[in-house]
């Protein structure tokens, strides 16, 4: 095997944390799905987040190239533990140097950092949607 990569990609495209699914319905998950449009690649991320906004796990599930596996895999590590505020400020750039992807493999952990986003806004979205469905309609038939 010709040595393009950085042995960190290959460590987590041979052993990549956290693959798996959660159940996108329920109201502590928030899903990120993203597209690469250049190559067709396709991530998702999952968070759980405890009421105090703290991602206390994550996952991911990747069809695409190794560097775009790696990267979700490196970013589901980062994600957790950390306060959604937080990991908004996760940049493509940091899980570029840490795994030292080449130039043309910088969009892969775009992918991952759109992931991590996504994630974050539709779990946010799910938070204020109106749930608890205020008692509108027994006013409005009063
Ligand atoms: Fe498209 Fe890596 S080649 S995500």
């Amino acid at each position: 095997l010709p040595r393009l990569y950085h042995e960190r990609v290959v460590d987590h495209y041979d052993n990549p944390r956290n693959v798996g699914s959660f159940d996108k319905n329920d109201p502590s998950v928030g899903t990120g799905l993203v597209g690469a449009p250049a190559c067709g690649d396709v991530m998702k991320l999952q968070i759980k987040v405890d009421d105090s906004g703290k991602i206390t796990d994550a996952c991911f599930k990747t069809f695409g190239c190794g560097s775009a596996i790696a990267s979700s895999s490196v970013a589901t590590e980062w994600v957790k533990g950390k306060q959604m505020e937080e990991v908004l400020t996760i940049k493509n750039t940091e899980i570029a140097k840490h795994l030292s992807l080449p130039p043309v493999k910088l969009h892969c952990s775009m992918l991952a950092e759109d992931a991590i986003k996504a994630a974050v806004k539709d779990y946010q979205a799910k938070k204020t949607k109106p749930s608890e469905a205020p008692p509108v309609e027994k006013a409005a038939n009063a």
